[in-house]
């Protein structure tokens, strides 16, 4: 088992359709103790009974800074120990440049960059030697946006991938390891009914391996990141895309 013995927070795991759920449930099948951190989480039996009872789950919006604190404190309470964080919570909205308001850009600003911030503060207070934070940024920081997310969507996964290699820098020399992974086309609550008919068929035409991508695969690539089998990997980015975007 790749995770044996660590504590992971991952954040936004809420939505069981969502890739934070995805990505808690394969580190809890790898060995992790793991921590479902949602603004609005699932009830805690519903999720010990899924994942068992090296799971919990923890209330905080990751742009309320006390919030993070007191939700890592919860965790560090409970099991001792920090060693893994996702940085998964994330809010998306499909605008164009003009349109763009004042409260749109705060509110995905805030939760895709400054929550990525935010946790990642709190949580290198805790995480040693060995520890790794994976940053869920996307496809739309890369080709500018163009599939569901706007304009400041793009920019605020564009802030995340440079707050990740920043980090990397920082921390590579105290032993933790911080990577992202760009997400193509995902099937979740957040697209659902946006790539049906039609739509999917088209936006399925332009991807290589001609499907859409699941929260499992998307799971794979945090695991190989947050695991000793990227030992040697900081400061990178795997994308998860099907082929749909090349560089
Ligand atoms: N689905 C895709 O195609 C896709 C593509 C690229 C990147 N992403 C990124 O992947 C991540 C997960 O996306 P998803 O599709 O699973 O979305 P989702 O909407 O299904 O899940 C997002 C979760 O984040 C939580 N959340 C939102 N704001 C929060 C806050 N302030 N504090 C705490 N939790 C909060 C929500 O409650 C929800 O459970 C996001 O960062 C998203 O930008 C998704």
């Amino acid at each position: 088992m790749l995770l044996e013995g660590k504590v992971a927070i991952v954040t936004g795991a809420g939505s069981p359709q969502g890739i934070g759920y995805g990505v808690a449930r394969r580190f809890a099948r790898e060995g992790a103790r793991v921590a479902l951190l949602d603004r609005s989480p699932r009830p805690s039996q519903e999720i010990e009974r899924e994942l068992g009872p090296n799971a919990m789950t923890v209330v905080a919006d990751v742009r309320d800074e006390a919030a993070c604190a007191a939700a890592i404190a919860q965790v560090m309470e409970r099991w001792g120990r920090l060693d893994v964080l996702v940085n998964n919570a994330g809010a998306v909205q499909a605008r164009r440049t003009r349109d763009i308001s004042r409260d749109d850009y705060d509110l995905v600003m805030d939760v895709n960059l400054r929550g990525t911030l935010l946790m990642s503060q709190q949580a290198l207070a805790h995480v040693g030697p060995g520890g790794s934070i994976v940053c869920i940024a996307s496809i739309a920081a890369q080709r500018g946006g163009g599939l569901m997310g706007g304009p400041h969507y793009a920019a605020s996964k564009g802030g995340v991938l440079a707050l990740v290699k920043s980090m990397a820098r920082e921390f590579g020399p105290a032993g933790i390891r911080v990577n992202a992974v760009n997400p193509g086309v995902i099937l979740t609550g957040m697209t659902a009914g946006a790539y049906e008919g039609e739509r999917g068929a088209s936006v399925i035409s332009t991807i290589p391996l001609a499907r859409l991508g699941t929260p499992d695969d998307v799971a794979g690539a945090c695991l190989f990141l947050a695991s000793d089998l990227a030992g040697y990997i900081t400061g990178a980015s795997v994308d998860v895309n099907g082929g749909m975007h090349m560089h």
